[in-house]
């Protein structure tokens, strides 16, 4: 899109959004035109948080369907819209409700534990909820003795495993095509092309596994390691003193952290880590969301119920 067109659908947006008293909430992967006309942006568990205590009665989320579905969970009385429908997520499309239930079954006395990148009907099956920058604290509120299931990244239940120490969780083979994308080989290649670059990098990455048992220590090969949640990320290199950072996510992170510290160096540990789900979010779909209330995201009664529960659950402890 030309720079005047989007200039002027944001300003079109912007007025739109007041008059009709709606919120936008964009996930730290979107595109930046999204970014820039949303009222909040933030990682899964930020952006909960925003959905459960704005004062509008709509919520225009921008990001994918699981995340429109947990506002609507979360807030039942508003009206919640996603942009494109079709926004999914591989990660989320990684375990059904039967494989859960008969894992479920096979385990009885287990506690479920899922990451919110799941479906409504998922979480409803759930005990807890839990995102990337709460999952190890969400495992060490249960006791020790019990078992746990964790779902559906492979990735984050061996980072949480690691962190907390547990020896009795059961881990769900599912992935995130984007972040299991990004290559060991793709993290040294930059890593030794930045001098002096710290290394932050989230735990979908498949990378994580062989890099966390150095990570325990503090060092990758001499460098500095932080893996965390985007907004963890954030807020990491806002306060860092380092110059330069390898960065191991989805690319759309790169635009605030570029923005909030022009002074630093930022560069991706894969270019091709690109979410092609989060980026079907464009400024024209926001408008038309916008202007005619539509792709309106809702969640049977039912199912809403059971997961707001585990979503509570995870809410109260971190
Ligand atoms: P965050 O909660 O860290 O933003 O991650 C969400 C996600 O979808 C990562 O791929
Ligand atoms: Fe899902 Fe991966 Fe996209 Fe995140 S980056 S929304 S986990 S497909």
């Amino acid at each position: 899109m030309l720079v005047q067109q989007s200039s002027q659908l944001k300003e079109e947006i912007l007025k739109l959004k007041k008059e009709k008293d709606v919120v936008i909430l964009a996930h730290n992967y979107q595109i930046p035109d999204v970014q820039d006309v949303a009222d909040f942006t933030g990682d899964s568990l930020g952006l909960s948080r925003q959905a459960s205590t704005v004062d509008q009665k709509t919520i225009l989320f921008c990001g994918v369907n699981f995340m429109a579905e947990t506002a609507a969970i979360i807030s039942p009385d508003k009206k919640v819209l996603l942009p494109d429908l079709e926004a999914g997520c591989s990660l989320s499309d990684s375990i059904t409700v039967e494989e859960l239930r008969n894992w479920k079954k096979q385990h009885p006395d287990a506690i479920a534990v899922g990451y919110v990148n799941t479906t409504a009907e998922i979480k409803a099956e759930l005990d807890y909820c839990c995102t990337s920058s709460n999952a190890v604290n969400v495992v060490k509120a249960i006791p020790e003795e019990k078992e746990i299931l964790f779902l559906p990244d492979m990735f984050l239940g061996s980072y949480v495993a690691k962190m907390t120490g547990r020896k009795n969780m059961h881990i769900w083979a599912g992935e995130c095509h984007v972040h299991a994308g990004i290559r060991p080989e793709d993290v040294t290649e930059k890593l030794n092309s930045l001098k002096d670059a710290e290394f932050v990098i989230h735990p979908e990455c498949s990378c994580t596994t062989p890099i966390m048992y150095d990570v325990a220590d503090g060092s990758y090969d001499g460098k500095k390691v932080s893996i965390l949640s985007t907004e963890g990320m954030l807020n990491h290199v806002n306060q860092s003193k380092s110059k330069n950072f390898v960065v191991a996510t989805e690319t759309g992170i790169l635009y605030k952290m570029r923005q909030q510290n022009p002074e630093k160096i930022f560069i991706p540990a894969s270019e091709k880590a690109e979410c092609q789900y989060m980026k079907m979010i464009t400024l024209e779909k926001v408008y038309d969301a916008l202007v005619n209330e539509k792709n309106i995201v809702t969640v049977p009664k039912e199912i809403a119920d059971k997961a707001r529960l585990a979503i509570n659950r995870m809410l109260e402890v971190s």
